[in-house]
């Protein structure tokens, strides 16, 4: 059973779906690009991320209050919040393949390449010397040098391309790298045209350009539009946040590797609104309160970093993602933002509505600044499931596949399983699930063999197993299997909610933030 990290990912997406987390949507007719459905236990474990996120944002901060607001939105909020004329990628199309690239992704990928470059040099010269100066050796060893210059140089030929929205320029970088085609091995490349990455439709039943509105790309705005009714109706005081979880659209030019990006998606937005000037305190204040959120799950502190962003969204002062190790490597998880006044200055604008908060300590009006953070649902759960993912060989010679997921993140918490289908033990069982069904999901199962039985558990990730036999009938003790260690404990039925009470509570987890 031995992976190899290339299979790894492939193997997470076929347990996915054998084991109801994850399906392909409209899969009879072959599925549609980029769009997944969740499964039975997928739908629960998202259930959970969102409860971990919502609780910590609405329940631990007394200044957070969370909204519901709808997709569609008036069109004038896209062109007032820039989607409509900046909510773009530049795309490329190869002309012998046919295949259609991000051209900003295809020169990152260079740059990529000049940096693992790098860290081979770096590497190999650790190796040699005992008192290794990693600052020391990147900035004198010859190599490293010029690589580094490279870097620089294509980053800020992006950057600028980028800012001026000059597609002939980045044509000519594409050019200038001699940019091959994966799949064609060609460098026969069209030229790099903007592409708006917003879904739209017609709202009632005249399709013409007034009717024509747009899927939301981001939950954001729905935040910035209410800001005023939240925090009148709210009596809410800078500096407050409002959270929202919701679906957003994006029609994304290249979208792969699973659920890291799709085309329909769920975002965890939160909008913090601050005293303008105060913004970087908070910036620095988030980055590092949603890093601790996402360690706090015990999915290694190693698979986190920061990367902050080179190139600003047309809203923000500074930005930096949350990248996590995925599968395929470090990824952006999480995105923290600093949007300056750029959205409600820009709404009030557009609607000719005052959105402006008084300030009775300074006894000033102003627009707020806002620090947003925002965490894909679905690549949180991928995170999830991604590392919960093993496979192991066990003393006795067997293997198995096992989903450590963080206990309260699991989707069923206990799984109760008569030993036989027979001498009242399912009678016995159904009487200690009827005890624990209002604290925790319970999953009741007596079909196949124990050991098969405790297999399907691991691989859905159940914490507990509570086998009922026919002691049980005599005393009134059952066994309690532990999914990590596969030990087995026996224990009164009296005492099993309190074993299993804290290690499942989402109450402890938040705790440990
Ligand atoms: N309101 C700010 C905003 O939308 P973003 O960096 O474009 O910022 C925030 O997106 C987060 O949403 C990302 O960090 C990622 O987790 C998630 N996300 C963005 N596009 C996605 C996609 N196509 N599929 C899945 N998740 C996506």
């Amino acid at each position: 059973m031995a992976t190899t990290e290339d299979n790894l990912f492939k193997n997470v997406i076929s347990h996915a779906k054998e084991y109801g987390f994850i399906f392909p949507s409209s899969e009879i007719y072959d599925g549609l690009s980029a769009v997944y459905d969740y499964g039975q236990n997928g739908a629960e474990l998202k259930n959970n991320l969102k409860e971990y996120w919502w609780k910590f944002m609405t329940l631990l901060h007394d200044n957070i209050v969370g909204i519901d607001a709808a997709i569609f939105m008036h069109p004038t909020t896209w062109k007032a919040s820039g989607h409509v004329d900046a909510f773009n990628d530049p795309m490329i199309d190869n002309k012998d393949s046919k295949k259609r690239y991000r051209a900003d992704q295809l020169i990152e990928g260079v740059i990529e390449k000049l940096e693992e470059k790098i860290e081979k040099e770096v590497e190999k010269a650790a190796k040699r010397f005992d008192n290794f100066d990693r600052t020391m050796f990147v900035s004198t060893n010859a190599r490293v040098v010029e690589y580094q210059k490279k870097i620089d140089e294509i980053n800020e030929r992006l950057k600028t391309a980028m800012a001026n929205n000059n597609m002939a320029a980045m044509k000519q970088l594409v050019d200038d790298l001699e940019i091959v085609d994966p799949i064609s091995g060609t460098k026969n490349w069209t030229d790099v045209r903007q592409f708006n990455l917003m879904f739209s439709t017609e709202m009632g039943s005249v399709a013409d350009d007034a009717n024509k509105i747009y899927l939301r790309p981001e939950t954001a705005q729905g935040i910035f539009v209410n800001f005023l009714n939240v925090q009148k109706t709210g009596r809410m005081k800078i500096p407050f946040g409002i959270a929202q979880i919701g679906k957003a659209f994006r029609n994304e030019i290249v979208a792969r590797q699973f659920i890291f990006r799709m085309r329909e998606f769920e975002q965890m937005e939160m909008q913090f609104f601050v005293k303008p000037g105060e913004e970087m305190k908070w910036y620095e204040y988030w980055k590092e309160k949603r890093l601790k959120w996402h360690q706090a799950l015990g999915l290694g502190h190693d698979n986190y970093r920061y990367h902050d962003h080179l190139n600003l969204a047309h809203y923000a002062n500074a930005a930096c993602d949350i990248q996590f190790n995925f599968p395929m490597g470090f990824r952006e998880l999480e995105g923290i933002h600093s949007r300056t006044d750029f959205d409600l200055k820009s709404h009030e604008k557009y609607s000719g509505k005052k959105l402006q908060y008084f300030d009775s300590e300074d006894n000033q009006n102003y627009i707020p600044y806002v620090v947003e953070t925002s965490v894909g649902l679905d690549r949180m759960f991928l995170s999830v499931l991604a590392s919960s993912y093993k496979e192991e060989k066990l003393e006795d010679g067997s293997e198995r596949v096992v989903l450590k997921i963080p206990a309260p993140l699991a989707p069923n918490k206990v799984a109760i399983l008569p030993l036989m289908k027979k001498d009242g033990l399912p009678e016995k069982a159904t009487e200690i699930m009827n005890l624990l069904k209002f604290d925790f999901r319970c999953f009741y199962e007596e079909k196949d063999a124990i050991g098969k039985r405790y297999r399907r558990q691991d691989a859905i990730g159940t914490p507990y197993c509570i086998t009922v036999d026919h002691q049980t009938l005599q005393d009134n003790t059952v066994t309690i299997r532990n999914r990590d260690t596969m030990k087995q404990e026996r224990v009164a039925i009296q005492d099993v909610k309190t074993i299993i009470a804290e290690s499942v509570s989402m109450a402890e987890l938040l705790k440990k933030i």
